[in-house]
């Protein structure tokens, strides 16, 4: 195959590293005049454009990309396909929401010409919004998950899904049983984990929906095959919290319900995380599991409001999620103007280099994809974004007064959204263009 390489040169950012565990200034990498190199695919070169144009082919391809920030593509750990048509739903906290909306929106994925079209609309508006790679909560459905890998494998994006095994607490028509969601994510798995970009995540919807019978035969699954993910929910809200403790009265709380069917790892992202208690957030750092921090919705549904500092002094792993549908934007940066507040509530801090850490290599950390995404390093995949500095009026006139990468960050993470993404590539293709 000839050697594709294309250069793209722009200010360039990127995390490194933790904030929390290096300090700020060592945490990022940034090249006012930068250039990315991207050979078939991969990123081959990241430097200063002064020092590497000489150690390039006088012929090079390059895009020069005025008035712009080039980062990592975004990653979202937790998002529902089957909800982008019911964002913004009134009225409701976690359990109401759930009966009066969600389950008859998903409901709708029993036919596979819907599941196609949303998928398509699902995947466009994650690369409108800059987000290369996402783990992705299906239907209860099959045909949810293979109408989105599908969709992702034409893109070759770096995508994880799963359908939800959900055989309790539902209405009949959402249902599946513990034997039919362990054949059905079996055959999902065969058929697409480890398929080009793509991963599979066994989905169990929240303790409250599946039997005993029904986790332990996720955790099977999981035992089967070798780097699957797990995603659920946990502790988001004070009313499923006691549901839970009343459905397991043998269990110590929430986390032990997962933790005794052996769904707690490496590759193991429970969103939200509220409610959790100091023992539980020592657990999940044990076991190398993962939260996601997921601010619109928490706020939406009146959850309540995310504990960072404690899941970083348990050094637990933390990505952002949107949680479309309950949350209220597809955007990451939208998501980050909220998980600021939520934090000024708390009388705490959230620096913008905290923030861009969370929105791509505390998720690729989360999702142990570090290797591969999150970054810019030489050796991963070329996802990533161009964020235009004049995408709005008020974000031009607002950045020309900005006297620093620091405060330039914060004001795209307060003012923008997917208008500000002008492009996104994903393994080295332009797959959005606004
Ligand atoms: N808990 C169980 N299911 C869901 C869901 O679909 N969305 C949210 N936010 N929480 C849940
Ligand atoms: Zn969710």
């Amino acid at each position: 195959m000839p050697l594709t390489r294309k250069a793209y040169r722009a200010a360039i950012l990127h995390s490194i590293a933790d904030p929390a565990e290096v300090g700020i200034e060592a945490s990022y990498e940034y090249f006012e005049d930068g250039l990315l190199v991207v050979d078939n695919g991969q990123i081959s070169a990241l430097g200063h454009a002064s020092e590497l144009l000489a150690s390039l082919p006088a012929d090079i391809e390059i895009t020069h990309y005025q008035d712009a920030l080039i980062t990592p593509g975004f990653i979202d750990t937790h998002i529902h396909l089957p909800q982008t048509g019911m964002v913004g739903a009134y009225g409701e906290q976690l359990l109401d929401w759930l009966n009066t909306y969600t389950f008859p929106c998903e409901s709708q994925f029993a036919d596979q010409a819907h599941a196609e079209e949303v998928a398509g609309i699902f995947i466009k508006e994650l690369l409108r919004n800059g987000t290369t790679t996402a783990l992705v909560f299906g239907s209860v459905h099959p045909q949810s998950v293979n109408a989105f890998f599908e969709a992702a494998e034409k893109l070759d994006l770096r995508m994880i899904a799963g359908k939800v095994m959900m055989d309790r607490n539902a209405p009949d028509y959402l249902t599946d049983t513990a034997e039919s969601s362990y054949l059905e994510s079996k055959a999902l798995i065969e058929r697409w984990h480890g398929k080009g970009r793509l991963h599979y995540a066994v989905t169990p919807r929240f303790a409250p929906t599946s039997t005993p019978e029904q986790l332990t035969l996720a955790g099977q699954l999981l035992s089967e095959y070798p780097d699957l993910y797990m995603q659920t929910h946990i502790s988001e809200n004070l009313q499923e919290v006691e549901w839970v403790k009343e459905l397991f009265p043998k269990r110590k709380g929430y986390l032990d319900v997962y933790d005794h069917y052996q769904l707690l790892g490496e590759r193991s992202v429970f969103a939200h995380g509220v409610h959790l208690c100091d023992d539980e957030c020592a657990r999940l750092a044990q076991t190398g599991s993962a939260v996601a921090f997921c601010p619109t919705s928490n706020l939406f549904l009146g959850s309540g409001l995310f504990n960072l500092p404690m899941a970083e002094k348990h050094k637990l792993n933390v990505g952002l999620g949107t949680d479309v549908g309950g949350g209220t934007s597809f955007s990451l940066l939208q998501t980050l103007n909220e998980a600021y507040k939520v934090m000024q509530l708390q009388g705490a801090r959230l620096s913008p280099f905290k923030s861009l850490y969370l929105a791509t290599l505390g998720g690729a950390r989360a999702l142990r994809l570090e290797e591969r995404i999150g970054t810019l390093q030489p050796g991963t995949d070329a996802d990533f974004l161009v964020l235009d500095y004049n995408a709005t009026p008020l974000l031009s006139y607002r950045l020309k007064q900005s006297k620093s990468i620091a405060e330039t960050l914060f004001v795209l993470m307060t003012l923008g959204d997917d208008r500000t993404v002008a492009q996104t590539y994903a393994a080295g293709n332009l797959v959005h263009q606004r």
